[in-house]
């Protein structure tokens, strides 16, 4: 075994898969696996499984799944050797110098090239801003808005100074690749040569992934001079899409609380934290996206989304809500005062005032129903029009008692009897649009149907009773798989249970890793077993009986109009019930 391998086989034995995934997905134990909402598809009831026992992930729905490490792959989205990498770093494991997977190798160095710029960037302003005197203006801005030290040092918030190669000189002294931090978004070539800063006279917020590297950063002016934030370019490890500023250090609370809090901007979120809010994060200038959803799912029961009480920010709950209810997290709106944003009302009203805002705010439908009735008055047009508009959203809730409530509320806001509402619910599920059908049909069990349920009894039968191989060969049962793919694995079950003197399944499984039929053998492993153990011979028997039924129905067909082999058939039927 390789120095590479056994670093491997160490990680997989140092990490549980279920801490692991746990760390970012709400887990609950379901007999002997644990299963969740999937973090890479839409869902809104669990079909995402973890298993204790065999130390892998599937998700029925999406069909995801792997190991510790194919599970890091697709959460963080970094390839193989990136993986391996982080999850040494985390269970403090040694790797072996030189570098895994050469294919992938470019775009992790990549990756990794960014980052440290980043973190030495990050370092510079934050040591600019407290303990220089170039850093007085940015220390001064940050105390006018009440930003204190301890919030300074644990979101490291920094200061550019007016200079125009402060950081560019000083990542030039350490021998930090300039090509990188322009790369990085954070110095720019000049026309002639060189570099300048392009964070200038601003405090600067650096912006963390989940493992609290810096990503990126937001710079903020300290007058009125546009534009008033300046964030690092989109790149491999920034994508403001995905991102959710704080995160890294309010997950612990939002799963304590149950409750995300989200805000729109960098000192909103900070003042949150400061006023003992540390479930809050906050959207980076974007709108809320089905990602950052995503990723709340898996810490928080409830999202409550602060929205300033302008029309922009109405607007933006309100394109929320089919997000929340497609994603199946319940949301809840706060709308604040006018002309307030959370750091301002914060500030001046306190902890205990903001609480209570916290505690009154209204279910996110609730907020879009009494808008949209506000905003139709009492045109019958414009009642007609909410009617229709809700009727899809209606349809997205899959708890019945919560749509049943909200048809009712709908109707009595409506001033309609229910029935009239439940009528229409009827007249649209069944001829829902066609765009929304196809996202359905492409959602669950694709192949469930396909594959022939004799193979799949096999597979399982096979991953839950590995016994049973001796008498699938010794009893042909191979002849009643008529799906390739499955024929496939049972062969490499069968393979390898001759090299290794016991069939194992979790280490075909490991074999096939990358394997686009894994999916197959993973979801049989994760799946119930299809009998106890004192019924496997009774399962067998009746599998050995349908190899001579098709033996027999076969034979039948060669025999058509060949009156001798026909002759044949009552000897073979003697043979086997005589
Ligand atoms: N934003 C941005 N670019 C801008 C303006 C805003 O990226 N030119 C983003 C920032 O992430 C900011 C958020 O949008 O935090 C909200 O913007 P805004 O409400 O204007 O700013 P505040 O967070 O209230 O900032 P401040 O209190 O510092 O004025
Ligand atoms: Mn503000």
């Amino acid at each position: 075994m390789d120095l590479y391998q056994s670093a491997k086989e160490e990680i997989k034995r140092a990490v549980d898969i279920v801490e692991l995934i746990g760390q970012f997905v709400q887990l609950k134990r379901a007999g002997q696996n644990y299963v969740g909402l999937c973090p890479f598809h839409s869902e809104k009831a669990p079909s995402f499984s973890v298993s204790p026992a065999k130390q892998i992930f599937h998700c029925f729905g999406c069909k995801q799944g792997g190991d510790v490490f194919a599970f890091w792959m697709a959460y963080h989205q970094v390839p193989f050797p990136q993986a391996m990498r982080d999850l040494a770093e985390k269970y403090y494991i040694a790797l072996p110098e030189g570098q895994p997977g050469r294919s992938s190798r470019g775009e992790a160095a990549q990756r990794e090239a960014l980052l440290r710029v980043n973190e030495t960037a990050a370092q510079y302003f934050h040591q600019v801003l407290t303990q220089t005197t170039k850093g007085k203006p940015g220390r001064d801005y940050l105390q006018s808005r009440f930003v204190p030290e301890d919030i300074i040092a644990s979101f490291r918030l920094g200061y550019a100074s007016e200079e125009w190669d402060g950081l560019a000189s000083f990542l030039e002294a350490r021998k930090v690749d300039l090509e990188k931090a322009a790369q990085a978004g954070l110095v720019i070539a000049r026309k002639s040569a060189g570099y300048y800063d392009r964070f200038r006279g601003r405090v600067v917020f650096p912006i963390f992934n989940m493992r609290r590297q810096v990503v990126g950063f937001g710079g903020r002016v300290l007058d009125h001079s546009l534009p008033k934030y300046l964030n690092s370019p989109e790149s491999p490890v920034f994508q403001k899409g995905e991102l959710l500023y704080g995160l890294h250090a309010a997950h612990g609370a939002i799963r304590e609380k149950g409750r995300a809090v989200i805000v729109e901007g960098y000192t909103d979120g900070l003042a949150l934290h400061k006023h003992g809010f540390c479930e809050a994060v906050a959207t980076l200038g974007t709108a809320l996206t089905r990602e950052h959803i995503r990723k709340l799912k898996g810490y928080a029961k409830e999202a409550v989304v602060v929205f300033d009480a302008d029309a922009a920010g109405k607007a933006a709950a309100l394109r929320s809500l089919p997000l929340f209810l497609d994603e199946g997290l319940s949301a809840r709106v706060l709308v604040l005062p006018e002309n307030e944003d959370p750091d301002s009302f914060l500030n001046r009203h306190g902890a205990k005032a903001f609480l209570g805002l916290l505690e009154a705010a209204v279910p996110i439908f609730d907020f879009y129903l009494d808008l949209k009735m506000t905003e139709a008055g009492n045109r019958i047009e414009g009642k007609v029009e909410v009617l229709q508009e809700m009727i899809p959203l209606l349809l997205e809730l899959k708890n019945m008692v919560q749509r049943a409530l909200y048809v009712r509320r709908l109707s009595e806001r409506m001033g309609i009897a229910e029935s009239w509402v439940l009528a229409e619910i009827q007249k649209t599920s069944a001829h829902p649009s066609g765009e929304r059908r196809e996202q359905r049909l492409g959602e669950g069990f694709p192949q469930a149907g396909a594959r022939k349920a004799d193979d799949r009894l096999l597979l399982g039968l096979f991953v839950h009773h590995p016994g049973v191989i001796e008498q699938f060969v010794e009893r042909h049962l191979n002849r009643l798989v008529s799906d390739a793919t499955i024929l496939r694995i049972l062969d490499l079950m069968v393979q390898d249970a001759r090299r290794e003197g016991e069939l194992l399944p979790e280490r075909v499984l490991e074999t096939m890793s990358g394997d686009p039929a894994a999916e197959l053998l993973r979801e049989a492993v994760l799946s119930p077993p299809i009998c106890r153990p004192d019924e496997v011979e009774q399962a067998l028997n009746e599998f050995e009986d349908r190899v001579h039924k098709m033996r027999i129905s076969e034979s039948k067909k060669q025999a058509l109009g060949n009156i001798e082999e026909a002759n044949k058939i009552p000897k073979l039927i003697k043979k086997r019930w005589g």
